[in-house]
């Protein structure tokens, strides 16, 4: 095989598994899914593509993505009974908690009727994720807002159906708007996914000891939802509005470099990237072209460009190679399209779907069971005895 590296000890003493799915130079700054650079991905492909390429390996001919597209529409409904298990969570409840339990409430609609060692039930399993993620993620935020759930339409593209769901009312007609809808479809090519990030390892870890995968999946949702991981592109933008101009820049920059203080710059740094993330160059050149076309003025960008300028050329951040990452520039994005800032990691987990089901996808094609279980450094107490307490 054309290893992209030849392993060294130091490095296997710190990889936790094998997998050809998604390569990182976080030195470079390179991101490649099966070969293919990310931004050549977002610039020339749609998600389903992409999609297709991380769960089997090569890009779709016109006729597999044809093909591959009907099968993803004839599962975007949830089963009925669904709707009625939102009813248990409270109107105000944050997107993600509601996301953990209705992607989890899927395991009991198809625990029966998965065979985790059987290929094909594998493969429906796949398509039945990514078809009903996005109908979820709309239907949690109905919820939010009291408004009725809105059936998928299945003559719309993946992202424009998404924001149909989001966003039409039975009331009135809605159009979608190609530049929402190809913004859309980038950020969910961008997020797709990441190597082994902490909530594609949670999924692997559940899958290894052959645990339904709508429960994997909703065991991935709960590991994004922190600040450290998918839940710093709500914790950025919120930054970025308590910012609010860039004359107060510098009071947050030093509190980012404070040891005494806990506060981060959120959408900064990443465990691998020690150069600039490759998604977050993307989202930025995405982000120019979506507030221009839509013609948005937004003084978030202008902090969020200024705070970048600053942070890139400040000693502390060059020298731990603190650069801007995946999160800093998507909740902008966001935002312009109207998804509402709690709604934002829930984006996150939606896009993401699709790298978590091929890493699992993967594990069994290495050979499925072997469970995952890392050994530990014990700093607790030596061996001693246990008398019994007279108790009073
Ligand atoms: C994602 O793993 C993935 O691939 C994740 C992801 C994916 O696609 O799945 O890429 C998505 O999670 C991106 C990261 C989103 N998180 C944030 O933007 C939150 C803010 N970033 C930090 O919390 C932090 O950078 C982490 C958690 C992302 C990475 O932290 P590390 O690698 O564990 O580094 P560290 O916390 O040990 O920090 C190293 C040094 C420390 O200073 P020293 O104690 O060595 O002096 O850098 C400092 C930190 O204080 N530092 C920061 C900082 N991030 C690190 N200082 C200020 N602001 C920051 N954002």
């Amino acid at each position: 095989k054309n290893k992209l590296f030849t392993y060294d000890p130091g490095f296997m003493s710190t990889a936790s598994c094998e997998s050809a799915i998604t390569y990182i130079d976080g030195d470079e700054g390179v991101l490649l899914h099966r070969g293919y650079p990310i931004d050549e991905l977002a610039e020339n492909a749609d998600y389903l593509e992409v999609a297709y390429l991380l769960l089997f390996g090569e890009r779709p001919t016109p006729e597999q993505h044809r093909d591959f597209t009907k099968l993803i529409k004839n599962h975007t409904l949830v089963h009925e009974q669904l709707t009625r298990f939102f009813q248990g969570f409270r109107r105000d409840s944050h997107p993600m908690a509601v996301m953990c339990g209705v992607s989890g409430a899927l395991a009991a609609f198809y625990h029966d009727s998965i065979d985790v060692t059987n290929q094909s039930h594998r493969e429906i399993t796949a398509i039945r994720l990514l078809a009903k993620m996005p109908t979820l993620a709309a239907m949690c935020y109905k919820y939010s807002t009291g408004q009725p759930f809105m059936f998928p339409q299945n003559h719309l593209s993946y992202s424009g159906n998404f924001l149909y769901m989001m966003f039409a009312t039975p009331c009135e007609p809605y159009v979608v708007n190609p530049v929402l809808e190809r913004a859309m479809d980038k950020i969910f090519i961008l997020h797709a996914d990441h190597e082994q990030n902490a909530s594609t390892s949670t999924v692997r870890t559940a899958a290894s000891s052959g645990a339904n995968p709508f429960a994997c999946i909703a065991a991935g949702i709960a590991s994004l939802w922190g600040p450290a991981h998918g839940g710093a592109n709500e914790a950025c933008i919120n930054m970025l509005e308590e910012i609010g101009t860039v004359d107060r820049i510098p009071e947050f920059i030093a509190r980012a470099k404070d040891k005494n203080d806990p506060f981060r710059l959120m959408g900064f740094g990443h465990r691998v990237y020690k150069n600039y993330d490759p998604r977050a160059k993307v989202m930025r050149e995405t982000c120019h072209e979506v507030l221009s076309e839509l013609g948005v003025n937004t003084p978030l960008l202008e902090v969020a460009m200024e705070l970048e300028r600053i942070a890139l050329n400040d000693p502390y951040f060059i020298e731990h190679k603190l650069y801007p990452n995946v999160d800093f520039y998507s909740g902008i994005i966001l935002k312009a399209i109207g998804i509402p800032v709690s709604m934002f990691t829930v984006m996150f987990a939606l896009a993401r779907t699709v790298g978590w089901i091929a890493h699992w996808k993967e594990m069994y094609n290495q050979g499925g069971f072997k469970i995952v279980r890392p050994r530990q450094l014990y700093t607790g107490e030596k061996q001693r005895p246990f008398e019994k307490m007279e108790k009073l």
